[in-house]
């Protein structure tokens, strides 16, 4: 065999190569496992002849690889060339969420309560009967500990029905004074409809400390809800019962929609009704082990979708709960 000859004509197949592909077909005819040098080279007897042809594909080797390189770097040039970015065309607009409607004014519950000196409280979801039920004061046999009306893990366990056991859990936890607010889920074993969800929100506010009167309890209702629903707003206290509050007390506040000259979501009263409150029961007091004839208090709830409903004029409550961004994007 002709080494320099076979030698040549496979160099010049390698510089000729103008893709990738033709390269690798050269390669393969004349450095490949069935090329006539490496039949060669398993068929050498002398050493001699063994060194040349190993010389020589070497060299072919190192001209291959080059010969690749160069390749590589003329598709990368071409590319580079061709492939332009203009960076004066718009990008692809990303769709930007947001929080959702009931996160938004629990936020901005917390942040009226911040502004007051409040602490912001974690409460627990899953409470026992004793934080939710017994230590709030609600009698045996109420009808809100039925399995009917609550929904139950297990024996008394039960997911919570109400923030307020987070009154008790951080009464226990510290000694007076106390100004906190809590919010998040609470659970009931309602059919869902226009006003009830089986989930819903509340947010609980609790105040204990000396000298603490209903006219506290008044005038910060009053401030939170000028925050919520505008400056000229007021308040009205009607009776009630809470088993957990002496007295207790509805605020209600005026229809922000009519300014209290009577519209549908006011019907016609003037007057919307905002959730419950009152002064702490005494018999709270001696679950934490506070003392009654020192400190007193005030406490309430409101829920938080109702609130959501009332300022934009919701009709129904599930939409909240639907995650129809058509609906939820508006806010
Ligand atoms: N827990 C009551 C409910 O879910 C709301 C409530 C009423 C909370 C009076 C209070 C309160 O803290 O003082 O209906």
């Amino acid at each position: 065999m002709d080494v320099q000859a076979l030698e040549r004509e496979a160099q010049s197949a390698f510089a000729g190569a103008s893709t990738p592909a033709e390269l690798d077909e050269a390669r393969v005819r004349y450095l490949g496992r069935k090329s006539p040098l490496k039949q060669a080279l398993r068929e050498v007897r002398d050493r001699e002849s063994g060194m040349s042809l190993n010389a020589a594909r070497e060299r072919l080797e190192t001209a291959v690889t080059a010969r690749e390189e160069e390749l590589g770097r003329a598709e990368l040039d071409r590319a580079l060339a061709e492939d332009v970015v203009d960076v004066t065309l718009p990008g692809e607009a990303q769709r930007r969420g947001h929080l959702h409607l009931i996160t938004q004014i629990r936020r901005e519950i917390e942040d009226v309560f911040l502004g007051l000196g409040y602490e912001v409280v974690d409460g627990r979801e899953v409470e026992t009967t004793r934080y939710n039920f017994d230590a709030l004061n609600f009698p045996e046999g109420h009808p809100a500990r039925s399995r009917l009306a609550s929904l139950y893990l297990n024996g008394d366990v039960l997911l919570r029905t109400e923030t307020s056991p987070a009154q008790i859990r951080v009464m226990e936890s510290r000694e007076p004074p106390v100004y906190m607010v809590s919010l998040g889920r609470v659970y009931r074993r309602d059919t869902p409809d226009a006003t009830h969800n089986p989930i819903f929100h509340q947010v609980e506010g609790l105040a204990v400390d000396e000298g603490i009167t209903l006219a506290d309890l008044k005038g910060t209702l009053l401030y939170a809800m000028r925050a919520l629903f505008g400056e000229e707003r007021e308040i009205r206290f009607r009776t009630h019962y809470f088993p957990f509050t002496e007295p207790s007390i509805e605020p209600d506040v005026s229809c922000f929609l009519c300014d209290g000259g009577g519209c549908r979501v006011c019907r016609f009263s003037g007057w919307i009704e905002m959730g419950g409150s009152g002064m702490v029961h005494p018999a709270l007091y001696e679950h934490v082990g506070y003392d009654p004839e020192r400190y007193s208090g005030f406490a309430f709830g409101l829920g938080l979708e109702r609130i959501a409903l009332l300022r934009h004029g919701l009709p129904d409550l599930r939409q909240l709960w639907d995650n129809d961004l058509r609906l939820l994007s508006q806010f």
